[in-house]
């Protein structure tokens, strides 16, 4: 199957520039495993990269869920100049943080997609198809305080971190929130 007829099998959920947001699919196993599976891309996640296929699979069920509860939720991304290869994942997810109903901003490459804008561009290109879908919602994302290119990146979306220090209790990443 050619890479364009692969990709036309997927949902596309918005095209940005050099980029297309995809659904997630069960097909997609091994991008989320080579994605969160891998130590470097996953140095500041308090679970850790994942150790098995299990794990990933578990983790695709839900993008698939939340996108079947929800109708928003996190997407593949891929270059438009090769769609059948998934580079890192960006989107929204709606969930419950200290009793309000938010978006968790999502974005994880695999490194040889990194420095290259793609994060921020998919997320600019989620966050414009969403949010007018969504518009009280707002936009938080959970950093840890050391992941420097998360936070900078962050930052450059509008997001700031929250001005009293408050941190999420599981996990006591920075909540950031889109200003
Ligand atoms: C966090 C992460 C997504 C950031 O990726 P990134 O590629 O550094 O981020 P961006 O997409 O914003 O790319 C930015 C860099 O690309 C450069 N760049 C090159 N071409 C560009 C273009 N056309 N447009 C915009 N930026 C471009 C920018 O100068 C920028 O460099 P700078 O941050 O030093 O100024 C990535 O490090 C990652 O996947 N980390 C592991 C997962 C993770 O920690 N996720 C966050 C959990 S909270």
């Amino acid at each position: 199957m050619t890479a364009t007829e692969q990709q036309s099998r997927r949902t596309v959920v918005t095209v940005s520039e050099r980029l297309v947001l995809t659904r997630p699919q069960e097909d997609d196993l091994e991008a989320v495993f080579a994605i969160h599976g891998d130590p470097e891309t996953n140095r500041y996640n308090p679970h850790g990269p994942h150790r098995d296929r299990a794990q990933s699979r578990e983790m695709l069920a839900g993008f698939v869920a939340d996108w079947e509860r929800d109708g928003v939720g996190y997407c593949a991304v891929s270059t438009r100049a090769e769609p059948a290869e998934i580079i890192g994942f960006t989107g929204l997810y709606l969930h419950t943080l200290d009793g309000e109903r938010v978006f968790n901003l999502y974005y994880r490459y695999r490194p040889s997609a990194w420095g290259l804008g793609y994060a921020a561009e998919a997320s600019r290109a989620a966050m414009a198809e969403a949010l007018p879908r969504f518009p009280d919602v707002p936009v938080t994302a959970l950093i840890h305080a050391d992941n420097l290119p998360s936070r900078r990146l962050a930052e450059r979306l509008g997001l700031v971190p929250d001005p009293d220090g408050r941190t999420d209790p599981q996990e006591g990443r920075l909540i950031h929130r889109k200003a």
